[in-house]
């Protein structure tokens, strides 16, 4: 096989693994879970440094949370009504409840 063959399956692998999103992993109600086990890998690829809501940092994420009310924070609505990820697997119930559970209790950057 031609290393240039080998180095894009290295590449197809490495893909799968750093940007899939998986919805049985179970996600604590903290910033830090969310961003690594949901934004990061189900909302990225979209919603990067473009568009008219950002979610590659703490500041950017904020700006669609209106904390201690998940029912008015555009990111809620948005994965509860199931619209969003607009492609691929839809959040679990669980992690939808997680980030709910984290803008009750003020969103913070945890
Ligand atoms: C395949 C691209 C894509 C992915 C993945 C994606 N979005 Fe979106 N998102 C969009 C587009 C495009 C819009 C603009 C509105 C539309 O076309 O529906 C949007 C709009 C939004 C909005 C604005 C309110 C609304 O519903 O229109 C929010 C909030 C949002 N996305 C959150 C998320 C979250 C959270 C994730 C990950 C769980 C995510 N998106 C994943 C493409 C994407």
């Amino acid at each position: 096989m031609s290393r240039l063959a080998l180095l894009f399956i290295a590449l197809l692998m490495m893909s799968g693994c750093s940007s899939a999103f998986d919805n049985s992993v179970v996600v604590q109600p903290t910033y830090g879970s969310i961003a690594n086990n949901i934004l990061s890998p189900a909302c990225l690829s979209c919603h990067s440094d473009y568009g008219s809501y950002t979610f590659d940092s703490y500041a950017s994420v904020i700006n669609a949370v209106v904390p201690g009310f998940p029912s008015e924070s555009p990111l809620y609505v948005a994965v509860s009504s199931g619209r969003m990820p607009k492609i691929g697997p839809k959040l679990s119930n669980q992690q939808i409840q997680a980030i709910g559970d984290w803008i009750t209790a003020g969103a913070l950057d945890n």
